[in-house]
C-alpha cells in the first residue's frame, strides 16, 4: 500500500493523525518544552502513558502550544495508557473502580476533559483483563475517552474479549519495525477492524535509545552482534534523499500503521514528521518484508505481550 494520507479512520467517526509524537523516556520536566516544540513543528497527535510519569509535563506542553498557536483542543489527538498492574512484579492489579480513578488522575495531570484514545498498556492482569476492559468501555460511555484500545495484546488476549461478547478494541499499539513485523497479528487485527499503531519504529537505527541504560538487553545484544551497524536502510535513505529514520517511519505509514517517533532533538522532531514527500518503491518494500526477525525487543524488562 502506498499512501499520502496524513490521517486514518480510527473508528468511523474519529480520525487519527498517522504521525504522533512519542514521549517514553522524556522526563516530566522536559516534556513541556518538547511537546510544545512538536506541536509547533506540526504534530497533532501526542502519545503518553500513566507509566511514563510525564503526563503533567505533556499536559503543560499541550496547553502552552494550544494557546500560542490558537488551535482548539479537538485539533490535537491525545493518547494515554492505563498501567494495569503486574502481580509478577509485586504490583496489585487495577480494578474496575481504580481504573475510573486512574483516568481521572491522568486527565487532571493532562489538564484535559477527555483523551482521544485510552489504552490498556499491556495484557499483564490475567485474572482482571476483562474487568479492566469493561472499565474502559464505561469510560468511553462517559465521554472521558473517545476511543479505547489495548497495547501489546496478541490474538489470544483479543479473542478473550470477543468470547466475552464485549466490543473489540478500536486499536492495538504494538512494537512494529522491519525487524519485528508480526505478519499473523497484523492480519488478525486487520480482519477484525482494529487499527494498528506502531511503536519503536526507529529501533534498527544505531542511535535508537543510545543514551546509557535506555536500550533493552535484547537490543544491546543485537547491537553487539553487529546487526545494527551494516544498516540496509542507509542505501535506501540515499536513494530517496531522506534520512534512515524517515525510511523506517515511512515504511510504517505505507504498511497502514500510525507511527510515534520520539525525539528530544529539535531537528529530528521536524524530520520525523516530514514523511509525505517520498514513497518507498515496491522493490524496497519487498526487500524490507524479508528482514523480519520475529518478536519485539524494545521493552527493557520482561515481554509485554506475555501473561504475567
Ligand atoms: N505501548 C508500549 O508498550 C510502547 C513501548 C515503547 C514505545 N511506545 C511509544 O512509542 C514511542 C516511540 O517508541 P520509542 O520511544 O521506543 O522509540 P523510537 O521513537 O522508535 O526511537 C527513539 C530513539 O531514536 C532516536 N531518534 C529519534 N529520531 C531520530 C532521527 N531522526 N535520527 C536518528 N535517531 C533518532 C531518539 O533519540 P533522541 O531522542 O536523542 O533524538 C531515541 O533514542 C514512545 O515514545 C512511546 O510513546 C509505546
Amino acid at each position: 500500500m502506498q499512501t499520502r494520507q496524513k490521517y486514518f479512520n480510527l473508528t468511523k467517526d474519529i480520525k487519527m493523525p498517522m504521525v504522533g509524537f512519542g514521549t517514553y523516556l522524556i522526563a516530566d520536566e522536559d516534556a513541556p518544552s518538547l511537546v510544545h516544540q512538536a506541536i509547533r513543528a506540526g504534530y497533532r497527535h501526542i502519545d503518553t502513558a500513566e507509566g511514563y510519569g510525564n503526563e503533567n509535563g505533556v499536559g503543560e506542553g499541550i496547553k502552552a502550544a494550544v494557546e500560542e498557536l490558537s488551535i482548539s483542543r479537538d485539533e490535537i489527538f491525545v493518547t494515554t495508557k492505563l498501567y494495569p498492574g503486574n502481580e509478577a512484579w509485586g504490583q496489585p492489579l487495577k480494578t474496575y473502580e481504580s481504573i475510573i480513578e486512574s483516568l481521572n488522575a491522568s486527565l487532571a495531570k493532562l489538564r484535559l476533559d477527555y483523551v482521544d484514545l485510552y489504552l490498556i498498556h499491556a495484557p499483564f492482569a490475567k485474572s482482571k483483563r476483562l474487568e479492566q476492559w469493561k472499565a474502559l468501555i464505561e469510560l468511553r460511555r462517559q465521554g472521558k475517552a473517545r476511543a479505547i484500545g489495548v497495547s501489546n495484546f496478541n490474538e489470544t488476549h483479543i479473542e478473550e474479549i470477543k468470547a466475552a461478547g464485549l466490543p473489540l478494541p478500536d486499536a492495538n499499539q504494538i512494537e512494529l519495525h522491519p525487524w519485528s513485523q508480526k505478519p499473523d497479528l497484523v492480519s488478525y487485527l486487520t480482519e477484525n477492524d482494529i487499527s494498528i499503531i506502531a511503536y519503536s519504529s526507529l529501533l534498527p537505527l544505531s542511535s535508537w535509545r543510545d543514551a546509557e541504560g535506555q536500550a533493552s538487553a535484547k537490543t544491546e545484544q543485537m547491537k553487539a552482534d553487529g546487526a545494527v551497524s551494516d544498516s540496509p536502510f542507509k542505501a535506501m535513505a540515499k536513494k530517496y534523499g531522506v534520512s534512515e529514520a524517515q525510511v523506517l517511519l515511512r515504511w510504517g505509514i505505507q504498511m497502514g500503521y500510525a507511527v510515534l517517533p520520539k525525539s528530544a532533538n529539535a531537528e529530528r522532531i521536524r524530520q520525523n514528521i516530514d514523511l509525505f514527500g517520498f514513497e518507498i518503491d515496491d522493490e524496497d518494500m519487498a526487500a524490507i518484508a524479508k528482514m523480519d526477525r520475529g518478536e519485539g525487543v524494545a521493552w527493557r524488562s520482561g515481554d509485554p505481550t506475555k501473561d504475567a
